[in-house]
């Protein structure tokens, strides 16, 4: 096999964020970006020589053209074989499922997740290890460090093939495996749920609505809901995947989601609404008329998870992200399982997950799974609670209305301030980190401070120390808000303010979620002086 060695220099800003490296869709179009980017991969994970990857994206704008590089850079670099999506399509989870299926050395994911696509919208390449999850920091560091001093990379000469078609074919010596996407995926979800049950539910006419966001679950949803379950034709909208998204932000949540939403407020709305994101990960459930946060959600699967299969008598343990409402840990601790609280991110959840410690996790940024794979997992979370609507027979709405009953609610809601300028964000968390150990006893909006901290983490596992992961003020009455920066934006910084506030048993369980949280805005305001750091008076986001 003939491949060239092309001579290049470090770029700058290739550090991996939150979830791999993303940029502007232009900045990886760049002559030498990707290639640079996916030659550290490779350096800095002992090289590709002998070994086995999956390689696949959620179809965005870019998608088609980096995975041929991608395939033409690994049979340069000496790898053995590839597994492709056909037509370069695999979500996220089940690329997740293909590593940890086939034994792979690890994949690579094309994905700007929920950020929008298109040309000029945003691109990400990601690497996941061979526990199939995002790698753990100490390897996104190597490969980090590998872009500071890169010199040159290898590529074959050969083109890289058909990935429209399933079959297989070589690249030199690279084997090269164009697969179904959605095969083993359904194969692995047939194994968790009770599919009967599923079924029975649909063809007592439960309906349900999916929206795939023109984004990647589309032909996932498709055939699992309406193929093999027997949810009517037309259940799942925006079913085609399309590389900018059908124009949209594929992130589902009530503003983004707005159709569904619709749908779901409208005269004879379907019983169950559902959507998740750009790559498959995330996911959003709703009632008639009603929205169920993340952090309830996960909640509420942890409570009637044993409904499933696959869970029943099983769950370990359950984690949450910080800034994720405790809302589980109170289910966690009926339960007589251990909660772990855990920094903002998936790849946090895999040592706990690894060692059989967690089963079920969650982020309240719509990301909910289990240790069926080492991802969050949007259509596995829908798949789920139709498990539980089936076996249980109450609706949702009724299902949430009874828990809080029992538990009490954690109002929750989640206010982005986005392309602020990164100094000005930066300032923001530097007074507000400078003030913390004053804060604990002052009054503020008719609340005192109890605690304030930066959130670190020390793996239970790994024993690795992971620090100022988020400031967490929290008050005498339980409430509390938590802010950090987010680490997945492409221009300029985001400002995500968390608020909680519990009213327990006994307590109003039906007001206005920002209503409720008034208090724990206003001192979220006044303590960070978000508007005199920011220019902004109120939230661009609110979830
Ligand atoms: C965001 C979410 C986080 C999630 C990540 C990847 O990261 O907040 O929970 O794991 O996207 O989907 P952030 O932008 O806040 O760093
Ligand atoms: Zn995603």
């Amino acid at each position: 096999m003939t491949s060239q060695t092309v001579q290049t220099t470090p770029i700058d800003g290739q550090k991996p964020g939150t979830s791999g490296l993303r940029k502007k869709t232009a900045v990886f179009r760049a002559p030498g970006y990707l290639e640079n980017f996916v030659q550290c991969i490779f350096d800095g994970t002992g090289g590709a020589q002998g070994k086995t990857y999956v390689v696949g994206g959620d179809g965005r704008f870019f998608n088609r053209e980096a995975i041929q590089t991608i395939i033409r850079m690994a049979a340069g670099n000496g790898a053995a074989r590839l597994i492709v999506g056909q037509n370069g399509i695999l979500s996220t989870p089940a690329a997740s499922n293909l590593i940890r299926k086939y034994k792979t050395d690890g994949g690579i994911i094309l994905s700007a997740s929920h950020n929008p696509g298109g040309e000029d919208g945003d691109f990400g390449v990601k690497f996941n290890a061979a526990n199939g999850g995002p790698a753990p920091e100490r390897v996104t560091d190597a490969i980090f460090a590998r872009t500071l001093e890169i010199a040159e990379y290898s590529i074959s000469d050969q083109q890289s093939g058909d990935i429209g078609t399933i079959g297989s074919y070589n690249v030199g010596d690279c084997r090269v495996e164009v697969i179904d996407p959605v095969d083993d995926y359904e194969t692995l979800m047939q194994e968790l749920f009770d599919f009967d049950a599923i079924r029975g539910l649909f063809a007592g006419g439960f309906r349900i609505c999916f929206d795939a966001m023109h984004a990647v679950t589309g032909p996932y949803a498709t055939r699992i809901l309406e193929t093999t379950l027997g949810a009517p034709r037309g259940s799942v909208i925006n079913a085609t995947p399309s590389p900018d998204f059908g124009g949209g932000h594929p992130d589902p949540n009530p503003v983004w989601a707005s159709e569904l939403v619709g749908i779901m407020s409208g005269d004879n709305a379907p019983d169950f609404g559902a959507a998740s994101d750009g790559d498959g990960d995330r996911n959003m459930v709703m009632g008639k008329s009603a929205f169920v946060s993340p952090s309830d959600s996960l909640a509420l699967l942890t409570a009637y998870a044993h409904l499933a299969p696959a869970y029943a008598g099983k769950l370990a343990g359950v984690a949450r992200s910080m800034p994720t409402s405790r809302a589980v840990d109170l289910v966690a601790e009926r339960l007589g399982i251990p909660c772990f609280e855990t920094p903002t991110g998936w790849k946090f959840f895999g040592n706990l997950l690894d060692a059989g410690r967690a089963t079920l996790c969650g982020e309240e940024s719509a990301g909910t799974g289990s240790n069926h794979i080492r991802e969050k997992d949007g259509l596995w979370a829908v798949l789920l609670w139709l498990n539980i609507l089936a076996r249980d027979g109450r609706d949702i709405v009724q299902l949430r209305a009874d828990h809080w009953r029992s538990f009490g609610r954690n109002y929750y809601s989640r206010h982005d301030y986005e392309e602020i300028p990164t100094e000005a964000a930066e300032a923001l968390m530097d007074a507000l980190r400078a003030r913390l150990g004053d804060l604990p006893g002052r009054e503020v909006a008719g609340m005192q401070v109890s605690t304030a901290d930066d959130f670190a983490y020390r793996d239970p596992i790994g024993d690795s120390l992971t620090e100022r992961q988020g400031v967490r003020i929290g008050f005498a009455d339980g409430s509390r808000f938590v802010m950090r920066l987010s680490g997945t934006g492409t221009q300029g910084a985001t400002l995500r303010v968390y608020l909680e506030r519990f009213v327990d048993r006994g307590g109003d369980h039906t007001q206005d979620v920002q209503a409720a949280l008034g208090p724990v805005i206003e001192a979220a305001q006044t303590l960070a002086e978000i508007t005199k750091h920011t220019g902004r008076r109120r939230a661009d986001v609110v979830t």
